[in-house]
């Protein structure tokens, strides 16, 4: 049997209104911020994202899904969206329209990841992006927003971890402090946190092994090393969130694993998804606009991983969705009228009405359980002696009330059932 390929998953029908119910709030929530949404395909020439993300990075080194296509280009499923939106921002002068593009997307992404739980090799991401505006109070609305659609979604036990990664000329300053401090301690880590030393220091953070984090607990921190720039624009993001009544930490080790960042970095996190707990992360990326090619523009988003989301949800049971239901289920009585009873079907869908009938010639006792079964909140019999007088029955199944209707009146149907 063929199955679905490692790390990849179907989103069955039983599952499908969580996922209505998440991608209305996320739209609502960007609305009320003024976001527009924006589509990019679902691949990329590799050259974008190897140089918008960092050639030395996971997602570029190990996990894009790279192949080259029938004429010989690289191409990559997108891994992330914020280079796929910058090179969009790019080629459709989106700057000369408007000074701030404010731009939100929801879409699948793909990396060659180990797969575990909330972690996938395609999952979807909502996020993002607004070009145009070095304002600090734009990365504070990152924030926000994500933390608001968490807040709709129900979801508690939340942690926002902030940071500051200066612009490069401090961080450059920085590194040469961390490298000194590590200069006598570099044989004592691991190998994978060595490779880093050498190729992008400040991921040596990101390590979860002990013996690493006991080292690195008392390395220098990059926000003590911070330009006069990045602190005051820092400073304004912590008081916007204090002042709008979001809890934060400001964690200086929290150094987000994609090239790009400038100045503010973001996470939240979840204590119930286990091991995969950041639901979303972000930041500002002042000069990925130049580095792909446009005119020098500042640019600031975030992005959230949506099974992961749902996975918090369910484990904290943040939401419950009512039953699916139908406005009418449609029961023949007598056989011979199926087309009688699929032409009442086409009338009252054309008004709007979601209605279903029986396909398989089953017995009225059966399609009375189709009908309890999909929730119908009015049962109409076709058939039987109201039939022969020209009449259909109408069932409320709130109230168990019935009422006839002529046949030729459709329409008193229709208003009931709106009513
Ligand atoms: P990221 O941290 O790589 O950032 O991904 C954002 C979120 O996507 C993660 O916090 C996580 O919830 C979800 N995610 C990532 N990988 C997986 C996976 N394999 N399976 C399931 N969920 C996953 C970015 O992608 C940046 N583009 C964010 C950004 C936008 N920065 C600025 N603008």
């Amino acid at each position: 049997m063929i199955k679905a390929v490692t790390g990849t998953k179907d989103i069955l029908p039983s599952e499908i209104n969580r996922w209505y119910y998440l991608e209305n709030i996320v739209k609502e929530v960007f609305t009320n911020f003024n976001y527009k949404e924006i589509r990019t395909p679902v691949f990329e020439e590799t050259s974008l994202f190897a140089r918008g993300i960092g050639e030395e990075t996971d997602i570029v080194s190990k996990e894009m899904y790279t192949f080259l296509d029938r004429s010989e280009t690289s191409i990559t499923l997108k891994p992330e969206m914020t280079a796929a939106v910058v090179r969009s921002y790019i080629e459709h002068s989106l700057g000369t329209l408007q000074p701030l593009n404010k731009l939100f997307y929801i879409s699948p992404m793909f990396r060659q990841e180990r797969p575990q739980a909330g972690r996938f090799r395609q999952f979807h991401q909502f996020g993002a992006e607004a070009i145009g505006s070095t304002s600090p109070l734009l990365d504070a609305e990152m924030i926000e927003m994500s933390y608001n659609i968490f807040k709709r979604l129900g979801l508690k036990d939340l942690v926002v971890k902030i940071n500051s990664l200066g612009v490069p000329q401090s961080r450059e300053d920085y590194k040469n402090k961390l490298r000194e401090f590590l200069s006598d301690k570099k044989d004592k880590l691991t190998e994978e946190s060595r490779k880093r030393f050498d190729k992008n220091i400040l991921r040596i953070f990101d390590s979860k092994i002990e013996s690493d984090q006991e080292i690195m607990k008392d390395a220098p921190l990059l926000i003590d090393y911070l330009d006069e720039e990045s602190k005051t624009d820092f400073e304004v993001v912590k008081e916007y969130l204090t002042k709008v009544g979001i809890p934060f930490e400001v964690d200086s080790a929290l150094v987000r694993g994609l090239d790009y960042y400038t100045k503010t970095t973001f996470e939240v996190i979840s204590n119930k998804v286990g091991s995969q707990s950041a639901l979303c992360g972000g930041g500002r990326y002042d000069l990925l606009i130049q580095e792909l090619g446009g005119k020098p523009t500042p640019g600031v988003g975030f992005a959230a991983g949506m099974e992961r989301i749902l996975l918090a949800c369910e484990n904290e049971k943040s939401f419950t969705l009512p039953d699916p239901s139908i406005d009418v289920y449609l029961i023949r009585i007598d056989k011979g009228l199926e087309s009688t009873v699929a032409g009442i079907a086409s009338l009252l869908r054309s008004q709007k009405l979601s209605v279903d009938f029986d396909y398989l010639s089953r017995s009225t006792k059966a399609q009375m359980r189709e009908a309890n079964k999909s929730n119908a909140k009015y049962v109409l019999f076709i058939g039987g002696e109201e039939y022969s007088r020209g009449e259909l029955l109408l069932k409320n199944m709130a109230d168990g009330q019935q009422k006839t209707v002529s046949k030729d009146e459709i329409n008193k149907i229709i208003s009931e059932v709106k009513k």
